[in-house]
């Protein structure tokens, strides 16, 4: 009686067993589940500890069960082991895999600055009217910035281009140039006539910044030194230039203006590509913008840089924030320079 008993909770255990060990999960789950059924513990361990006290007969049927249903079990964990196996190499695998049909993840473009935009658009236009570029230090002597450009000691026009000042040297005092006209000086004292150079680059003033000046900034000065260069001749590359730049309608106009290097000297107007002339906030009602200064090379200019008196020529100069300002209507110079991408990336 006992015995079949015994053996159909052997068959209990064994389906129960197989069924428990194959849904384990994972391999912390088939562990557990195998020292359910198979540990020391278990019920099949208790069946055969009761083995020993039966007789013979029921002894060897019911340890060949207990042995059938150990090795059931036993198979079982290790089917269900190498299946949990499998899973784990193919979700590795998975995890693994390189999909190539999936888009690249993009890293963001940089882009020029605006400034550097309006450098490269402005030398574009003078390089096309046979121009060569050009350079010079920013920290400059008093000699390129001031006095060869017919500024000599004491004379008040250097007020307007006040600037920073460096600590004297044997040399004398260096300072960060307020114009980028020292480089005119540099070019001709290196090259003969005729010299035709455009020169972008840094500038620095003793201003206090506001939303149109800033005490570093930009500019850019055109020279033009050949025989018989006249007025005419700086006329007609300033419109182009300006219609280039604001746009093939616009007018120029020149006003009489004073600087110590050029003689006569201009103020360059453009008209308002705003309101074409009418008045409007851009020009301040005057249907006219300002854009820069030129004039015919001062003779001292020549001398000091050994040209003969036989040569004439124009210069011009411009401060590309202001032009930045004026074509994309930006309302504060100092925007510029905050690295701000919200602003830079509309450029
Ligand atoms: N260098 C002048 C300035 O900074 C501009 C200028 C250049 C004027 C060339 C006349 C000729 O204001």
């Amino acid at each position: 009686m006992a015995i079949d008993e015994d053996a159909a909770r052997l068959g209990a255990l064994r389906t129960e067993g197989v069924a428990a060990i194959a849904a384990a999960a994972d391999r912390v789950l088939l562990d557990e589940t195998k020292l359910r059924f198979l540990g020391r513990k278990g019920p099949l361990a208790a069946i055969v500890g009761t083995l020993g006290r039966r007789d013979p007969e029921e002894r060897k049927e019911l340890g060949r069960l207990a042995n059938e249903t150990r090795s059931a079990l036993e198979s079982a964990v290790a089917e269900r082991a190498a299946e949990l196996e499998a899973g784990d190499a193919e979700r590795r695998a998975r995890a693994e895999r390189l999909d190539v049909t999936l888009p690249g993840r993009r890293s963001p473009l940089g882009r020029l600055h605006p400034i550097t935009q309006v450098i490269d658009e402005i030398v574009d236009v003078f390089v096309g009217l046979g121009f060569k570029v050009a350079d010079g230090p920013e920290v400059e002597s008093d000699y390129y910035a001031f006095e060869a450009l017919n500024m000599p000691q004491d004379h008040p026009a250097r007020s307007a281009w006040d600037t920073l000042y460096l600590e004297p040297n044997d040399y004398g005092q260096p300072l960060l140039r307020p114009h980028t006209s020292p480089v005119w000086v540099r070019v001709m004292e290196e090259n003969p006539p005729p010299a035709y150079f455009t020169m972008p680059g840094r500038a620095f003033r003793r201003d206090v910044a506001d939303p149109t000046h800033l005490a570093g900034f930009h500019q850019i000065d055109g020279l033009a030194v050949d025989k018989g260069i006249s007025f005419a001749d700086l006329k007609g590359v300033v419109e182009v230039f300006a219609k280039a730049l604001f746009g093939s309608d616009q007018r120029i106009r020149m006003i009489p203006h004073f600087f110590p290097f050029t003689e006569p000297s201009a103020e360059v107007h453009v008209s308002c590509f705003n309101c074409n002339g009418k008045g409007c906030r851009v020009c301040g009602d005057e249907g006219w913008i300002e854009i820069m200064g030129a004039g015919m090379v001062h003779p001292n200019v020549f001398k000091a840089v050994g040209y003969e008196p036989d040569v004439t020529g124009f210069a011009f100069g411009m401060g590309i924030e202001r032009i930045a300002m004026l074509r994309w209507a930006i309302g504060d110079i100092r925007w510029l320079y905050e690295d701000d991408l919200r602003f830079l990336e509309g450029f």
